[in-house]
């Protein structure tokens, strides 16, 4: 049996991680229904995301673009970025119900457990009116991509079904948290941002822990199996982030935009700073192996 640097977590103080999580949800959560401004028509006078998370902010492409054409295509990757979310959100709601099928509803992690696929639930609801709100049509990951996910989320179990849960989760947080900060950015998006960012918080910790103790005792095998199941489903999910069907909703020529994009050195940092807690916590639970490792620099988190 391998150990890792990570410390496992007792199931005393699991139980007490999940009532804090339980209560923390009870404090603080969010009807997207009611707290979102749905009313108000979309001002096209705001980005959807903050420009410096665009595919092609400072590119040569971008700096020709008029800043109507800025503004459409922040607005259109806001959107793929959201029905990307859907995706991945329903893989893992289904993933979480079926971990805790049939086990103990008084202990309150089976409680959270259901307490986050609510959460889910909302979220994916929220991304689906936010998209439709900002005038983007279903984007979804390639053919390819949803079949893999399909199978994902019918066999995933353990520490690959939540590091790829946390691994989504935390690539999507660090822009949300500069989204929902900027002025530029449409006032209903940033607080759909907000929403997200205060309840994924409590995701995240759930995962990270779930992800340590799941590996506790396993053996080297089985660990580096699963660092490259993770990272391969992060591959996906990441490549899946940005659907290339933006560019020709925001009147930009396709084939130069998805050049420039895939060429593009200060978007591939972004995500890079972006996920370096991310890296830490995978490495320090033994996920960053080396196969894994090259799915990372692939996927340009890394
Ligand atoms: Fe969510
Ligand atoms: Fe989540």
């Amino acid at each position: 049996m391998t150990s890792s640097t990570s410390s496992a977590t007792e199931p005393a103080e699991r139980e007490e991680i999940a009532r804090r999580l339980l209560d923390s949800s009870e404090a603080l959560s969010f009807d997207p229904n009611t707290e979102v401004d749905w009313e108000t028509p979309l001002d096209t006078d705001y980005h959807g995301a903050s420009p410096e998370w665009s595919t092609l902010y400072g590119t040569a492409y971008w700096n020709e673009m008029t800043e109507d054409q800025k503004r459409e295509l922040t607005r259109q990757e806001a959107a793929s970025v959201a029905s990307t979310g859907i995706w991945f959100e329903m893989i893992l709601q289904q993933m979480i119900l079926r971990d805790f099928y049939a086990k103990d509803p008084t202990d309150p992690a089976f409680q959270w457990a259901l307490t986050e696929i609510a959460d889910e639930c909302r979220h994916s609801i929220m991304f689906a009116r936010g998209a439709a709100k900002l005038r983007a049509p279903a984007y979804r990951p390639s053919r390819i991509v949803v079949e893999l996910g399909r199978a994902f989320k019918t066999v995933a179990f353990g520490e690959a079904a939540y590091a790829a849960i946390l691994v989504a989760e935390e690539v999507l947080d660090v822009m949300q948290r500069d989204w929902m900060r900027d002025e530029r950015v449409v006032p209903f998006v940033r607080t759909v941002n907000n929403i997200h960012v205060v309840e994924e918080s409590r995701h995240m910790k759930f995962a990270r822990e779930e992800t340590k103790e799941r590996l506790e005792g396993a053996g080297w095998v089985r660990r580096q199996i699963n660092a490259v199941v993770v990272a391969i489903a992060s591959y996906c999910i990441v490549g899946s982030m940005v659907n290339k069907k933006v560019y020709a909703n925001a009147g930009l020529d396709t084939k130069r935009a998805l050049r420039e994009a895939k060429a593009n050195e200060q978007h591939k940092s972004m995500l890079r700073s972006s996920c370096a807690g991310l890296m830490e916590f995978l490495d320090s639970a033994g996920l960053l192996t080396k196969a894994s490792t090259w799915f990372y620099k692939r996927a340009n988190l890394i």
